[in-house]
């Protein structure tokens, strides 16, 4: 990195800041976690840790802060779907990052084949049984077996995802 890159980036004494500062360089699409049991109804959270992990089985994977107010709903679901958001869902987004038992909206929500709880009009949902998780500093990694997926007829090829950069929603048009 050359000294006028280094100045570019603003330095402080907390290495936390500064690594969460320039992992918000990393742009990241936007989702919304949800779970529903019996006791407890619909929880969601929005969520740009997703990650692709393995085909052969389907895996994905997310990172559940353990300080999350619904930390115990979520590490405990066998189930939870995880819905892609588009560039007109900022909102959703937003909601859905504050304090998680709050702001639910029944509204926002549809029923996946499975019966899981999605976010209606996302660009795609995916339908995950829990694999496994484990311990990782802070947060804890949630893996998911994919059994269901399903995008909107629309969102393919032109859709227009929802994107995070540098803590902000974001567009990304596609070309
Ligand atoms: C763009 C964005 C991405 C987020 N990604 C994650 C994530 O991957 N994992 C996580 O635990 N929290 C993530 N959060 C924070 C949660 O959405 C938020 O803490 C949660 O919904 C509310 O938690 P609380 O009920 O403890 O206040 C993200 C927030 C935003 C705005």
């Amino acid at each position: 990195m050359s000294d006028v890159e280094q100045a570019q980036m603003p330095s402080t004494d907390d290495p936390r800041v500064e690594f969460r500062r320039l992992m918000g360089l990393f742009t990241t699409g936007v989702c919304v976690v949800a779970v529903e049991t019996e006791d407890t109804g619909i929880a969601a959270m929005t969520v740009n840790s997703l990650v692709s992990v393995s085909l052969d089985p389907r895996l994905v994977c997310w990172s559940l802060q353990n300080a999350a107010s619904q930390f115990d709903i979520y590490a405990a679901a066998q189930q939870f779907s995880v819905s892609i958001l588009g560039d007109d869902q900022a909102n959703l987004a937003r909601r859905y990052a504050g304090r998680g038992d709050t702001l639910l909206q029944p509204d926002d929500f549809a029923k996946s084949a499975r019966g899981l709880p999605v976010i209606a009009g996302a660009l795609g949902h995916l339908e995950c049984h829990r694999w496994s998780e484990f311990a990782a500093g802070d947060h804890t990694m949630m893996f998911g077996e994919v059994m269901g997926l399903s995008s909107s007829a629309q969102s393919l090829p032109s859709a227009s995802p929802l994107a995070f950069f540098n803590g902000q929603f974001c567009a990304i048009q596609s070309s």
